[in-house]
Parts: structure tokens; C-alpha cells; sequence
């Protein structure tokens, strides 16, 4: 189990990235972390937005050599060893990301890590399909957005999400699922006779029309 200043010494970055990690590592909830209902095997679902199929081959400077398919697999094995059941999605498209996004809250699902890639910059939509879910999520960059273009600099997630990881590489990842996997264990402690009674997101309805 990695601590809050072994996490800090694996950044290697200064401050605002140190800050932003070090704030993840801490035990402040974010806006969207309360939540207690207990699953037993939790569900963490990774989105992962445009581009980011073609990692391995795009930009390496930035992005390193690792595919989706490497990162996919090695949070998968993780998630196994641990019990949590981890899913992963990929798409290029904004609104499959949102209906996905919608799907988790129906699903129950209990974690999200997210790199939203361009539609970090840009998307509202997706910030807002996040806060209807009202599932507590970890934004994930595999560069340091910080260190390069200005208009990488702002994010429409950071302000919602339990942490931010960014400049990292595929290690980001790793790093944003034992945090995950941390928490929610935490809440299966802390609550250990509650039964998962409070889902997320709308109850089936009936349609009237
Ligand atoms: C990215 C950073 C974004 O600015 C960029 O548009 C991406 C990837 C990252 O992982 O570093 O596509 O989210």
C-alpha cells in the first residue's frame, strides 16, 4: 500500500502538480466522494477519451510508448488481485463517453478514472454527465498538462474530482487505482453492515407516454 509521501516522491513534480497529488492523497472528500453503500466487489470503471486508442504510436514524447492495451490489462490484473471488478472504455466520440458515463450510474458503479484527453479542455457536457452520476472520480493525465500549452492548463474536472493526476505516464493510472480501490475499502470498513441501498443515478420508471 503506497502512502501519501511515497506517492508525493513518486511525482517528482513541483508544485501545482505536487499540490494536486498530494490532494488526492489526503483525506479530504471531494465533492462527489460521500457515499455509503457497501459492495462487496466494488466496480471501477476507467474512461479513457479521444485519441487515446492510438497510444504507443501517438506523440511518445508526450504520451510514452504504452498502449490502451497495456494500461487496460495491467489495471484489470490489479483490480482482480483486489477483488474490484475493473472496467475499461475507450471512444472518440463525446457523447459515448456521456451515455457510458449514465450507464455507470445505472450499473452502481462505485469509482471512475477518467482521462477525458481533449474534452478535458472543452467539454461541459461531460462535466455535467459526471456530476449527474454523482460517482467519485480521480481525472487522470498521462502528460503534464501544467508544463505545456496554456489552454491545457484548465480543466473542466479538476475542481469535481476527488484528485488529479497528470504528468505521470501510464503509471498515473496505477497510481489513481490503488487510491480507488484504497477509499473504497475504507468505506467497506467503516460501514461494514450496510447493504447497498442507495444507487446512483435515476430508479427505472415507467414511461407514460
Ligand atoms: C492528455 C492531455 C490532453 O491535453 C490531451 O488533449 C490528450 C491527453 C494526457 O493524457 O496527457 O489527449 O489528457
Amino acid at each position: 500500500m503506497l502512502h501519501s509521501s511515497e506517492l508525493q516522491s513518486i511525482s517528482g513534480q513541483s508544485t501545482p502538480i505536487y499540490g494536486k497529488l498530494a490532494d488526492m492523497t489526503t483525506t479530504k472528500p471531494g465533492p462527489a466522494a460521500i457515499k455509503t453503500s457497501v459492495n462487496p466487489h466494488p466496480k471501477v470503471l476507467v474512461l479513457h477519451g479521444p485519441n487515446l486508442n492510438l497510444l504507443g504510436s501517438r506523440e511518445p514524447a508526450h504520451y510514452g510508448l504504452a498502449t490502451l492495451d497495456d494500461i487496460n490489462l495491467a489495471l484489470a490484473s490489479r483490480g482482480k488481485t483486489a477483488g474490484a471488478h475493473v472496467e475499461t472504455f475507450q471512444h472518440n466520440h463525446e457523447g459515448a463517453l456521456i451515455e457510458r458515463i449514465h450507464q455507470a450510474a445505472r450499473d452502481h458503479v462505485d469509482f471512475i478514472i477518467i482521462n477525458p484527453a481533449g474534452y478535458t479542455h472543452t467539454s461541459v457536457a461531460l462535466r455535467d454527465a459526471l456530476a449527474a452520476a454523482a460517482i467519485p472520480f480521480i481525472e487522470v493525465h498521462l502528460s503534464n498538462i501544467y508544463a505545456r500549452e496554456t489552454f491545457r492548463h484548465h480543466s473542466y474536472f479538476s475542481d469535481s474530482a476527488v484528485g488529479v493526476v497528470s504528468g505521470l505516464g501510464a503509471h498515473g493510472y496505477e497510481l489513481a487505482l490503488e487510491y480507488a480501490l484504497r477509499h473504497l475499502q475504507s468505506i467497506s470498513e467503516s460501514y461494514p453492515n450496510r447493504l447497498k441501498a442507495a444507487p446512483h443515478g435515476p430508479q427505472k420508471t415507467e414511461k407514460t407516454h
